[in-house]
This record gives C-alpha cells, structure tokens and sequence, in this order.
C-alpha cells in the first residue's frame, strides 16, 4: 500500500485540496476544510496491478438469466417511490433530517419483508438493540423476524452478514456513523462516510442483496456524509416534512431503476407512519367559506394526480422595493407568471407586495401550475373569490397564451372525485372531459386576459348549492 498522506476535505462537499483553505473552493462553504488522514489508502486501490477483464454486448447478457425480482414491501407508497419494489443488488440512499422517521420507516418495511418470510437484517449504528427493540413493540412489530444488531464497523458487518443465508434487504441506520479500516481518517469524516459507503455497496453488487443507507441530512447541509455517496448509489430517495404536521412525503431524487417524479405519502401517528391513500384531501384546506387568493390547482405528482390549493396574499406596499416570497413554487416562474399579467392583462402589480404558498408544504414544479397561480393572484388583488367548486391548470406562456398541458383526463378525473364542479384549462382539455365519466363544466381558457375578465366580472356572492354539494362530496 503506498505511504498515506494526509490531505484536506471539505466536510460538505467532499472537495480534497492539499492543502488547508478558509473556504472550500468548490462549494464556498467556510471553515468546513479539515486535515484528513489516509485519502491516499482509497487512491491506492485503483493503483493496484491492472488485470484483462471480459467485454459482454447488450445481446449476450439478454440470454443469461431471467431479469431478478424486484423486493416489493407491500407498503404501497414506498414501492409506488422506488419504481415496484427495490432492485436486487442495488444501494438506495435515504437521506432526511433527523426525527423525521427514517428509522420508523425502515422498520416498518424491514418487518413487512420479514412476515413474507424474506431475510432481514437491521443494523443500528445509532440506538442501542433494547432501543430500536422497544420502538419496534411500539409500532405492534416486536413478533417480526427481523434481525437486528447494533454496530458500526463495516468490516465486522460484512463479515456477519456473509454467515447463513443471502439477507435479501439489509439496512444501515446511518451511514454517517460507519467507519472502516480501510481509512486512516476519524469517524463522521467524509472519508469514513465514503470508504463505508463504497465497502456496502460491494456487498450489494456482490451478494444481491438490497442495502438501504439511513443519511441524516441538516436543513444548512453542514453534516458530512450524505452529498458525497449520492453518485455512488443506484437511489437517492428524500424523507420530507413540514415542521409541525404529521405528514410525511417520500420523494425520489434520482433513480437508476425507475422514475424520479414519483412520491409516497405517510402520515406519522402514535402507531408508526400510516399510508395516505388519498393525499388530495391532505393537501386540500377544508374551509366552509371560500376567500378571495385562494384557488386549487389539479397538479400531478408523478403519475398520480395531486390536488393543491395555492394561496395568493397581494396587498400594497411600504415598501421601495415590493415584497415577492414564495413558499413551495418557483420564485423565476413566480416572476414570470406577475410581468405576463402585468404585460397582458393589464394588472399594476408594480406597487404591491406578493406572497405566494402552496398548502400544506408540498413543493410544485409543474409549469401547468401557473394558471392557478395567476387565478390565485387576480383573485387576492381584485378582492373576488374564485368559484368554490372550481380548479385550474395551465401553463401561461410570456405571450400571455395559455397553454395544453399533459394528463388533461386524470386531473379532471381527480378533480371530479372530489367533488369539483368546474375546471379552467387550456383548451384541448375539451376531449379528454368528454371521454372521463364524471360531468365536468369546462371552461377553455386560451389567454390570460380571458381570465382576468372572468374573475374580475361581477357575480352572485355564492352558490349555495353548489358549495353544499362540494362539502358533502368532500367529506365523503
Ligand atoms: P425516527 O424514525 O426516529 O426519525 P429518524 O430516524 O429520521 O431520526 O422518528 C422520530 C420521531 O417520530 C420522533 O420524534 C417521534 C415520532 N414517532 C411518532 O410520532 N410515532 C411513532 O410511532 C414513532 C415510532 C415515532
Ligand atoms: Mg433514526
């Protein structure tokens, strides 16, 4: 092995320089340079003597065994985010700040595998077996077979699992508290986070077993760990949540086995994370009268049709410069969206300020949200409240021309479930309301000006009825 040499890592981001710096020169971040011993020990594994390997073609290996299994954990939401089930031989990464439910879970899903008579190993390198023992009583899941144990050296890891049977899930409860001896440097560091890392992932490939890595990530990113091994894994999958609600969303970040737009939502009770089967009502304030900014938007989270109410607050401003802020949409699409109604419509928003939110703490990044956007904002500056039965969808173009988008049916299909009456939406929506049972009063909408004149218009304050009807479906 050649003679290590101490180097300087950027503890957030992985950066190795030679020598010690103030701030890390590829991620900017201060003070986050440390000295860091046996870099050169993983650097001298590529320098080893080079061997001829084979080369196979695509068509070669078609015949060569029937394609694996996907692991499914009958945990519709979890199997839902990694595309079916996890791939056989494949890292998934799950990264999410601490107390999120990241333990709870992979418990959850470690014993649903085990009760299918699965092998399943659960190693804690945070809690004590007595611990992770008694949440799992807790959570009515003591009787499962799962095996645990509590440790944290890699080397002993691999070596206990090569025992007995293949495990077919193996968990890491986390990452960032695994060390190896392959490195020289201390615990937690970057390159202990990396050397575990890529010691796991050879057990992964090399067995066939799924590895499930637990990363705790901080909201200022300041932990080592995480970042760093997310190119070395087949998944990244992100455990979210609102400060303060109980709901919980799973949401892929990168996927080598399936789609990344997919999420999974949990809701965290006394009794573990349940499965939200509808997350439409979640998102969805009940409110028993409607105000004016506030309009819901039909989105689609993946392929999953998503109800969501945006919420506009436009006010004038004290201000010399007004206030945008936006919380869970895009700031740029924000801007676009207020300079289109500004150019096109012929609003002044000039001297107002404009707060934006998505309900609920659900991020959207569909440009077809900017209909309801723009409906929101008319609706908060004219002071008329939108149609309680009503949702929009629609990408506005800077011509100020609305926009088709796709899955016109399964959003007005979501919308109908749930008792809405009516959509605005571009205008080849029109077939795709005609094809799906539920009645839908459409409305095309093919500029923004259209529906500037549509909100502004004088009309009866409510529709009893109507919003009679809406609540009963609603709460159906
Ligand atoms: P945990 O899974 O330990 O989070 P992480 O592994 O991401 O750090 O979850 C911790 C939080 O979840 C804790 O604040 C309590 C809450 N919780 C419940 O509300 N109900 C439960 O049944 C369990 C097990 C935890
Ligand atoms: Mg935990």
């Amino acid at each position: 092995m050649a003679k290590s040499k101490s180097a300087f890592v950027c503890q957030s981001c992985g950066n190795v320089t030679p020598r010690w710096q103030g701030r890390c020169e590829s991620c900017g971040a201060w003070n986050s340079i440390i000295e860091d011993g046996g870099v050169a020990g993983i650097g001298a594994q590529a320098a080893r003597g080079a061997k001829k390997g084979r080369i196979f073609t695509l068509g070669e290996l078609a015949h060569a065994d029937a394609p694996q299994r996907r692991l499914e954990t009958g945990i519709g939401e979890l199997d839902r985010v990694t595309g079916g089930g996890f791939v056989p031989g494949s890292v998934l990464l799950l990264g999410g700040e601490p107390g999120i439910g990241k333990s709870t879970l992979l418990i959850q899903a470690c014993a649903a595998l085990a009760r299918r008579g699965e092998r399943v190993v659960y190693i804690s390198g945070e809690e004590a077996m007595d611990q992770v023992r008694l949440r799992a009583t807790r959570l009515g899941l003591a009787s499962a077979p799962v095996e645990l144990a509590a440790e944290t050296g890699v080397e002993d890891i691999v070596a206990t699992l090569s025992h007995g049977a293949r495990p077919a899930l193996v968990v890491i409860d986390s990452i960032q508290t695994m060390w190896t001896d392959a490195v020289e440097s201390s615990p937690g560091t970057v390159t202990q986070v990396r050397g575990s890392a890529q010691a796991l992932i050879r057990f992964a490939k090399t067995t066939g077993a799924v590895v499930i890595l637990v990363g705790h990530v901080t909201k200022d990113g300041q932990i080592a760990g995480p970042r760093v091994v997310e190119h070395m894994v087949d998944a990244v999958v992100s455990f979210e949540g609102e400060g303060g609600r109980d709901f919980r969303i799973l949401r892929a970040v990168k996927n080598r086995f399936g789609p990344t737009d997919e999420i999974g939502v949990f809701e965290m009770t006394g009794g573990g994370l349940n499965e939200v089967a509808n997350p439409s009502a979640l998102f969805l304030t009940a409110h028993d009268e409607v105000t004016p900014g506030v309009a819901v938007f039909a989105g689609m989270e993946g392929t999953r049709p998503l109800l969501v109410e945006i919420q506009a607050l436009v006010a004038p401003t004290s201000l010399g410069t007004p206030r945008r802020a936006v919380v869970g949409w895009d700031t740029s699409r924000l801007a676009m969206v207020v300079a289109v109604l500004e150019a096109h419509a012929g609003l002044k928003l000039g001297q107002h300020d404009i707060y934006l939110t998505i309900a609920g703490g659900l991020r959207v990044s569909e440009p077809a949200a900017d209909l309801a956007a723009a409906a929101a904002l008319v609706s908060s500056l004219s002071g008329q409240s939108l149609p309680p039965h009503a949702v929009y969808f629609g990408e506005v173009g800077l011509s100020g021309a609305v926009r088709p988008v796709a899955h016109a049916a399964a959003r007005l299909k979501e919308a109908a479930k749930l008792g809405f009456m009516s959509a605005v939406a571009p205008r080849g929506a029109q077939a795709a309301a005609e094809s799906g049972g539920d009645p839908m009063k459409l409305s095309a909408c093919e500029h923004i000006g259209a529906l500037v004149a549509e909100i502004a218009k004088p009309r009866p304050s409510s529709a009893p009825k109507q919003q009679q009807r809406v609540e009963e479906r609603r709460t159906r």
